[in-house]
């Protein structure tokens, strides 16, 4: 029996709806993005307190503004490791991961660099924007994931070859790496089901990934308070908070 007390504000019939779908499923890809985070404490991108309110993304997260002043764009990477240090999984997080043991077929494509679906129990995923523990050679190209004891608030140089290092996300301006791409594509255009959660569906390509899974015959289910382009197209939407929706339906699928 799966733990869960359901918000009565949810709608039962689609919470069964998207379950059921979820159960039938041969193919389920998952795509996240900061919203599902957001009940761990860790603003959004493009809401009112969202990371980039007040100042230009286009400032920070461009190889050209590294290129210009890596040290500025080192503070507000190194800011953003160590806000995250103290932040944990939250329901939507674990839910994710236990539908994932439900379903043969599984991916989970995160534009979250935050590393807390892994941290969830989440295992078939791909972070397509990268992680922001990871830090990469600007020279040699090797790459080193840290972790939290090994993060300080000194720019990293490389052992191996003494270059500076860089933030190992995913800039705007920036291509995907091949393998992240054509994995994500390839599993939402087989999916079933396509889930949607927590983005505001504007930022390419991972916007496409469920209107190509829409296109192919997959039913979209979106769990996001807000509207996004998305939303029309989707199948089933719950306008909800993913702490309180993602668990419901685990429940269900569980049952
Ligand atoms: N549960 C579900 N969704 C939520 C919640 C919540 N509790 N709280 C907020 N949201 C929704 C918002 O309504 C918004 O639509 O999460 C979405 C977050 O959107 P963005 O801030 O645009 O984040 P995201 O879609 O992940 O941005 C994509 O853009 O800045 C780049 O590389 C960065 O990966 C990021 C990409």
């Amino acid at each position: 029996m799966y733990n869960c007390v359901m918000d009565d504000t949810l709608n039962k019939d689609d919470i069964e709806r998207a379950a059921r779908a979820i159960r039938e499923a041969d193919r389920v890809c998952c795509l996240t993005g900061a919203g599902i985070s957001a009940e761990s404490g860790i603003p959004t991108f493009r809401g009112k307190d969202g990371f980039w309110a007040g100042r230009r993304a286009e400032d920070l997260a461009t190889p050209r503004a590294f290129a210009a002043d890596p040290e500025d764009v080192w503070a507000f990477y190194l800011w953003r490791r160590q806000l995250l240090a103290d932040k944990v999984p939250n329901a939507g997080h674990t839910a994710l991961a236990d539908i994932e043991r439900s379903v043969d077929h599984f991916t989970l494509v995160t534009q979250n660099v935050d590393g807390l679906h892994r941290r969830a129990g989440s295992e078939r995923m791909i972070e397509i924007h990268g992680n922001l523990l990871l830090d990469r050679c600007t020279a040699c190209g090797v790459e080193v994931m840290r972790t939290f004891d090994d993060v300080s608030d000194e720019i990293p140089y490389c052992d191996a070859c003494g270059a500076m290092m860089r933030p190992g996300v995913v800039w705007f301006g920036e291509m995907l790496k091949p393998k992240d791409l054509y994995g994500a594509q390839a599993a939402a255009e087989a999916s079933d089901v396509m889930l949607v959660v927590g983005t505001s569906s504007l930022v390419q390509p991972a916007a496409s990934l469920s209107f190509w899974a829409k296109s192919n015959g997959a039913t979209v289910i979106e769990v996001n308070p807000d509207a996004t382009p998305l939303t029309a197209a989707a199948d089933i939407c719950f306008p909800h908070g993913a702490g309180a929706v993602l668990p419901a339906i685990a429940s269900r699928v569980f049952d």
